[in-house]
């Protein structure tokens, strides 16, 4: 069974787009290894867009383009593989993909064919160029059977951006995560955007079908294909914090190759990845305090399989902001005798026992994300 946990490794869209080749993929899985991302978690190497070239061959099967893959697919998921990691790819359920190359409409039994036999561990599948007569469920139906049905384990990754009322069919067909947004960029605004559209989502979130709030565009800085400006350290902390707390799948989109100190930090936070890795797959969901002098931080409680919680403030805003947790809120009554023991998952520290509540002051697009233990006073 796949995708016990969100999905963690790596796509090539956000930084390279249309600019990949096998020496790019080689290259990425040999510092992926040296820099410990495999040890701490990062997995699957995919593949995005422009892989193809733009015809099938004459059996109708998928090419790979000559001068990026010059060696096949095979070849490269063999190198992939030899690296202790798992290969992905991207196709999708329209006539072409989303950047004009072949879709697998009408191609699903045998594209999957195709991927098994190249060794493919994980595929993406956009929702371009769909055929408008034919429902979106049974698109990914038709691949989901197709996959489940071609002699290998292949991740199932669905990409429709959260459109035509995904959230009620998407785990009917099979697949193991659904992109329930549009394209991120690397700017402030849409990591924010993002994170905020989905956190009354937490109930559409589970093991084996996570909500995939999109690659990460952590250690970006503005370089690259969605690079828009970048962001900030502590802007990319919080957009790490808010996808871990989120359960999504955690798949890097900076150049591995020239990935710096800082940014490897805050993707092998070991504490974090914890917290979005953990075996039963919630969501964190949303406190409503409901009063406009908090709105700007948003507190998210993630309840985890040992009975401890996540839990994250976040200042989503624009101007210096304050969040408080009522312990009341998730569940504690004031006269138990227990309270909260507070972990710092960015300080690695405790900060002591807290009863009945929790406050902090946040800068702009600031976070502080703890793991809090239930203990008897
Ligand atoms: C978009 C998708 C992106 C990327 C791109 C490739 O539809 O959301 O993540 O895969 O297509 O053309």
């Amino acid at each position: 069974m796949l995708a016990h946990t969100p999905p963690m490794g790596w796509n090539s869209w956000n930084t390279f787009g249309e600019n990949i080749s096998e020496e790019l993929i080689k290259e990425t899985a040999d510092d992926w290894i040296e820099l410990g991302l495999l040890d701490a978690g990062y997995q699957y190497l995919v593949i995005d867009d422009c892989w193809a070239e733009k015809t099938r061959d004459k059996d109708g099967l998928l090419v790979p383009d000559h001068s990026k893959f010059p060696n096949g697919m095979k070849a490269v998921s063999d190198y992939v593989h030899s690296k202790g990691l798992k290969f992905g790819m991207y196709s999708c359920v329209g006539t072409m993909t989303c950047a004009g190359y072949p879709g697998s409409f009408e191609h699903e039994f045998v594209d999957a064919e195709t991927f098994a036999s190249w060794g493919v561990d994980y595929l993406k599948y956009d929702y371009c160029y769909k055929p408008h007569h034919i429902p979106g469920h049974i698109l990914y139906k038709r691949m989901g059977m197709a996959l489940k049905n071609c002699q290998k384990d292949i991740l199932f990754s669905a990409c429709n951006w959260g459109a035509d009322d995904v959230y009620a069919w998407i785990r009917s067909t099979g697949a193991h995560m659904y992109r329930s947004t549009g394209d991120i960029e690397d700017k402030w605004e849409s990591i924010r955007d993002i994170a905020l559209s989905q956190m009354d989502k937490d109930c559409y979130n589970a093991s084996h079908c996570y909500n995939d709030m999109d690659m990460l565009v952590v250690g970006m800085y503005g370089k690259g294909n969605v690079g828009r400006g970048g962001c900030n350290d502590e802007e990319y902390r919080t957009h790490f914090s808010l996808w871990c707390m989120m359960n999504s799948p955690l798949m890097i989109g900076c150049d591995i190759r020239k990935m710096g100190q800082e940014t490897l930090n805050i993707l092998t936070n070991k504490e974090l990845i914890a917290l979005n890795q953990d075996p039963e797959g919630r969501q964190a969901y949303l406190i409503d305090r409901g009063n406009a002098a908090y709105n700007n931080v948003k507190v998210l409680v993630k309840p985890i399989s040992d009975g401890s919680f996540g839990i994250g403030f976040f200042n989503m805003g624009d101007t210096d902001g304050r969040g408080s947790l009522q312990f009341w809120d998730i569940g504690l009554p004031s006269l138990t005798g227990y309270g909260f023991k507070m972990r710092d998952l960015w300080e690695h520290e405790n900060i002591g026992v807290y009863k009945e509540n929790y406050t902090c002051n946040l800068k702009p697009h600031h976070c502080k994300v703890f793991r809090a233990e239930l203990v008897k006073n």
